[in-house]
């Protein structure tokens, strides 16, 4: 998704700005642009296609000096990808950057006819009318805000005007904005790891708020100006994080890192010894705990499947719970109706998907509990959720979602094992799931360093391919899901994943020697109908790679075995070897990993 930088202070606006920028990149962009004012209140422009790289090399030859201004990446939502429909667009005296969608951007059009609009964008629009309320000696604050209430849709923009030197302007509707408190300085940015380095006091803007920066600090306001006390709070995770450390990739380093970021996930909620979990956040009275009888679960994408998962380990502990898992985009047009006590899980890395952000207000509009199941701290859905959990696996900067799949089911995890202990769960199978958890963190770390080689090796041999199917059963079938939209995101190969149980009911009459199959098989009751299909698929020329943990003979082109004393999280093991052979295959067929074509991190738009 489109991102925002801004800076006042005593430094170069330019290198703070391109250095922001470069933070956001991960996020998914096709252009970029920046405006500064210089010292003599003169503002300039600078934006170009493609890459960052391609907006230093027109700053190298039309280098800007100043120490205010505004950057965008965007990711064209209205109007192609050329550099007229880039950010920062520029109306009167305004220069402006906007994430979201301004749904009335038309009819507000039509009424602007003194201006001249060069792109096809609504930001311009949106510029045009600040512009046009920017008039006899009205402040930069009230023209905004003024223009604002006009406005129906999503914004989270960055306003200057050469007529206020000094003064950055603000606001925030359903697209974050985190305002940087530094010392004579101030910077303002769409996600927090752009701030990273520079502060970790930040004020996070809710909807229809606006604030006035400048180098001294920031004072919020409401839409209708009046002054609102804001908290500033403190920035989670380090420029370490956000930096590559060694690998190629930040994929590589987040698949790598998942041992010590699930320390972080698992500290101080887990009690091997007593075999107990807890989680501190759901915020839900013994009673409320008790009462408990439905839990649904909402996410997309790797979020989906990493609630899927938790769900079956859910089913287990809790011996009266009922559970449903949900596709965001469709569930928040449903007509649905959820038992009285239940309690919704919403389950987002960024915090700020579009359609889970909707769910989660559909959700609470029937009076049901909310508990996030989130990784960015202070993101929207954890600021709206009525209670939860952070899942701590730092900054996800690849677009593949990784390290934070894995931290979001053992979250989920120990919130069903500490509702277990409320429904007269098991207490055997509680600890035994708690003794998992402690030893998962270790049991990953020698998992990838065990294999990683082979998988590498895999992926040279399966690279070719254009065809895959991911199949597995039981707690292996949301891993097969979850595999197979791994591969198809950074290798764009066409991957479906299936349950093992189904292919006779269909997908078999697709195989031939066009696809490779991953077969995901556990070492537990369903080790036999787990094998279902396998000779079937393979009597039909499919290539088959078995992960397993299982010791036991399997006929296949390619088997790899994992030797750990887990076996109820073995899928989340497992999952750990296809995430390397996803990545290894985007390798050998050249793909830009980390932000493959046409993905942004995070879809907050519908
Ligand atoms: C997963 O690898 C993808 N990047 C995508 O499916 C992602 O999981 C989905 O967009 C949900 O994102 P969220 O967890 O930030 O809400």
């Amino acid at each position: 998704m489109c991102g925002i930088v801004g800076y006042v202070g005593k430094k170069e606006a330019q290198d703070v700005l391109v250095g922001g920028l470069r933070r956001l990149e991960y996020r998914g962009y096709d252009s970029a642009g920046i405006a500064t004012l210089d010292d003599n209140d003169e503002a300039h422009l600078a934006r170009s296609v493609g890459k960052i790289s391609e907006l230093s090399s027109v700053l190298e030859k039309a280098p800007q000096t100043g120490h205010l201004g505004i950057g965008h990446t965007r990711w064209a939502t209205h109007g192609g990808v050329t550099e007229t429909n880039a950010h920062p667009h520029h109306a009167g005296d305004i220069y402006l950057v906007h994430n979201g969608i301004i749904e009335n951007y038309k009819e507000l059009k039509a009424e602007l006819k003194d201006y001249d609009f060069a792109s096809d964008t609504d930001t311009e629009v949106l510029a045009a009318l600040i512009d046009s309320n920017y008039k006899d000696g009205v402040s930069l604050k009230d023209a905004v805000a003024k223009s604002l209430k006009r406005i129906r849709g999503t914004y989270g923009i960055a306003v200057f005007s050469p007529k206020e030197p000094g003064t950055i302007v603000v606001a925030r509707l359903g697209s974050p904005l985190i305002i940087g408190l530094g010392h004579g300085e101030t910077l303002i940015a769409s996600d927090a790891s752009a701030l990273l380095g520079y502060t970790r006091e930040a004020i996070y803007l809710n909807d229809g708020e606006l604030a006035v920066c400048t180098k001294d600090g920031a004072e919020v306001f409401s839409l209708d100006l009046k002054h609102l006390d804001s908290k500033p709070e403190t920035i989670e995770g380090n420029v370490e994080q956000i930096q590559k450390s060694g690998y190629d990739h930040f994929l590589l380093k987040e698949i790598m890192e998942q041992a010590t970021t699930l320390h972080n996930t698992l500290s101080g909620r887990i009690n091997p010894k007593l075999g107990k979990m807890h989680l501190g956040g759901p915020n839900l009275t013994e009673k409320e705990m008790r009462d408990i009888n439905h839990v649904v679960i909402v996410g997309c994408g790797t979020a989906y499947y990493a609630g899927l998962l938790a769900s079956y380990f859910m089913e287990q502990l809790v011996p009266d719970l009922t559970t449903e898992v949900v596709i965001a985009s469709e569930y928040r047009y449903r007509s649905f109706h959820l038992p009285k006590n239940s309690v919704a899980l919403i389950v987002s890395q960024s915090g700020e998907t579009a359609d889970t952000l909707a769910c989660l207000r559909e959700i609470k509009k029937r009076g049901i509990k909310t508990l996030g199941i989130v990784n960015a701290v202070g993101s929207t859905i954890a600021r709206e959720v009525d209670g939860g959990t952070y899942v701590h696996a730092g900054p996800e900067i690849s677009v593949a979602s990784t390290k934070a799949f894995t931290a979001q089911v053992v979250a989920m995890l120990m919130f069903g094992g500490m509702l277990a202990e409320y429904h007269g769960g098991d207490p055997k199978l509680i600890a035994e799931y708690t003794r998992e958890l402690s030893i998962l963190p270790e049991e990953i770390e020698k998992t990838l360093n065990t294999h990683r080689e082979t998988m590498e090796q895999l992926a040279k041999k399966y690279a070719k391919y254009d065809d895959a199917l991911y199949l597995g059963r039981d707690t292996a079938y949301p891993i097969a899901l979850e595999g197979a939209l791994k591969l198809k995101e950074i290798s764009y190969i066409h991957a479906e994943g299936y349950a093992s149980g189904e292919l006779k009911h269909g997908p078999i009459a697709l195989i031939d020697d066009r696809f490779f199959e991953v077969f995901t098989i556990l070492d537990n009751w369903l080790f036999d109908k787990a094998c279902g299909g396998l000779h079937e698929v393979r009597a039909r020329g499919g290539k088959t790679i078995i992960l397993t943990n299982s010791k036991a003979d399997i006929e296949a082109d390619d088997i790899v075995r994992i030797d750990s004393p887990i076996k109820l999280l073995a899928p989340i093991l497992l999952n750990t070897l296809q995430q390397l052979l996803a990545y290894y295959i985007a390798i050998e067929r050249g793909n830009d990993v980390d932000q493959p074509r046409n993905l942004a991190k995070s879809v907050t738009v519908e």
